[in-house]
């Protein structure tokens, strides 16, 4: 289906020396990759990965951006700034940024315009909660924080949007979704571009699982006819575990 892209977010951990020390440990085990491979780094690690990265096939992305170009809003990053200073990509909607920080499905819209607006491309994350999945409505939270996200974003766009599909309750759990049940969202998923988009789009986007995705269990989750790549957070600390995923991406 979409391209393989397999993309690690670091989320709160690394310093910026740390951050160029483990990106020179992944550089010489990826360079050999066939999918796009990606470092997900907090924004003071970013310079860092970005030089360390330079001339390599490993694209640097931020964790997450505010949608105003520049102003009065302490605290906050924009995505012109990121596009910038380099940086190509950005995770938007992450859960634990729903759950800890407020953000909501329109906050997440308003980032996703923003990113693209300044040329960033965006890896947009959804997925319920166990409640929600308990309650049968995986499919209609999972379409619907997808196209909430993607109001307003044209077909051309979607070029520079990967969709990441995150159960919540397998974020950092160790609970790993079974291949079915990720292959079944991210097929669902997929529907709902194709229904927003036509066929063709939903096609070439590349989307991702992400949840407690390991050396372990990558292969079997990255084979799924619709699973085109991975979100990887604790896994993605570790070189050799991130380079083991990144091998298993075909
Ligand atoms: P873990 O791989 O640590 O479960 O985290 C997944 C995630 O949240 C990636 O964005």
């Amino acid at each position: 289906m979409g391209q393989y892209v397999i993309a690690g977010n670091w989320k709160m951990n690394k310093t910026p020396a740390e951050a160029a020390a483990l990106i020179e440990e992944i550089k010489p085990l990826v360079k050999d990759a066939s999918c796009k491979v990606v470092v997900g780094t907090p924004f003071i690690d970013l310079q860092a990965a970005l030089d360390a990265t330079a001339g390599t096939n490993i694209g640097v992305a931020a964790q997450n951006c505010y949608w105003e170009k520049s102003g009065a809003f302490t605290g906050e990053i924009s995505a012109d700034m990121l596009a910038k200073m380099g940086v190509q990509y950005v995770i938007l909607g992450h859960s634990e940024r729903r759950t800890f920080f407020g953000d909501n499905d329109l906050t997440v819209q308003k980032r996703v315009r923003g990113a693209l607006d300044a040329g960033l491309t965006v890896i947009l994350c959804v997925g319920e909660y166990l409640e929600q999945r308990e309650q049968g409505i995986t499919g209609e939270i999972c379409a619907m924080q997808t196209k909430i996200a993607l109001g307003g974003v044209s077909a051309e766009e979607m070029s520079r949007v990967i969709i990441a599909y995150e159960p919540v309750w397998a974020i950092g759990t160790g609970k790993t979704a079974t291949a079915e049940q990720a292959n079944e969202v991210c097929h669902l998923i997929r529907e709902t571009l194709a229904g927003l988009y036509g066929a063709d789009v939903a096609a070439a986007t590349t989307i991702q699982y992400g949840g407690s995705m390991n050396a372990g269990n990558a292969a079997e989750l990255l084979a799924q006819p619709d699973v085109d790549g991975g979100l990887i957070g604790g896994a993605s600390l570790k070189a050799n575990d991130f380079a083991t995923i990144v091998a298993a991406a075909k």
